[in-house]
């Protein structure tokens, strides 16, 4: 007789899991969501959505590592580094000079180097560090220092 329950064990194991599992029609768990909104009235601060595109997003974070240093974290070439520099960095909030500038040509001066584009030789070539698509990240990246810039008066 005993061999026979030890034998069920499993089966009432699994019964009294069955008896716990929380109900699929959301009577089990109490998680708020759009159908079932939240109604102690205490709700958590929403955190603000980034303003940044994923792809522009990691692009910021390879600018803070590798770029800023020369460009400046605001992207108006005044990093501390660039004191160092014959020729200033690029300021990346001139829309006017960014404008033109196609995003092959960037990440091609990104992959590249400035010398390779007839720049400033200072313009560290990347291709060695940097993947094609971290470049277009970064691209993406850059180009949201220029759109920043206020209208113009
Ligand atoms: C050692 C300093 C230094 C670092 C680090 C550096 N740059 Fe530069 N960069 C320069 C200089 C100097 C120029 C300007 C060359 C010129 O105008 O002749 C420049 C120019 C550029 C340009 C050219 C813009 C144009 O007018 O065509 C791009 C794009 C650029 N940098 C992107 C980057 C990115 C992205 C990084 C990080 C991965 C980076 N740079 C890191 C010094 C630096």
């Amino acid at each position: 007789m005993v061999g026979y329950w030890r034998n069920l064990t499993p089966v009432v194991g699994i019964l009294c899991l069955l008896l716990v599992w929380p109900g699929q029609n959301g009577q089990g768990s109490q998680t708020p969501s759009e159908d079932r909104p939240a109604t102690s009235g205490f709700q958590l601060p929403q955190k603000p959505k980034s303003a940044l595109t994923p792809a522009e997003q990691k692009g910021q974070t390879l600018y803070a590592y590798y770029c800023a240093l020369c460009h400046g974290k605001t992207g108006k070439g005044d990093g501390f580094n660039s004191y160092n520099l014959t020729n200033p960095p690029r300021n990346f909030t001139d829309s006017a000079k960014m404008a033109p500038l196609s995003d092959k040509q960037i990440e091609k001066t990104i992959l590249q180097g400035g010398a390779a584009q007839g720049l400033s030789p200072q313009m560290p070539a990347w291709g060695g560090v940097l993947t094609q698509r971290q470049a277009t990240d970064l691209t993406a990246f850059i180009r949201t220092f220029a759109k920043q810039d206020g209208p113009k008066k």
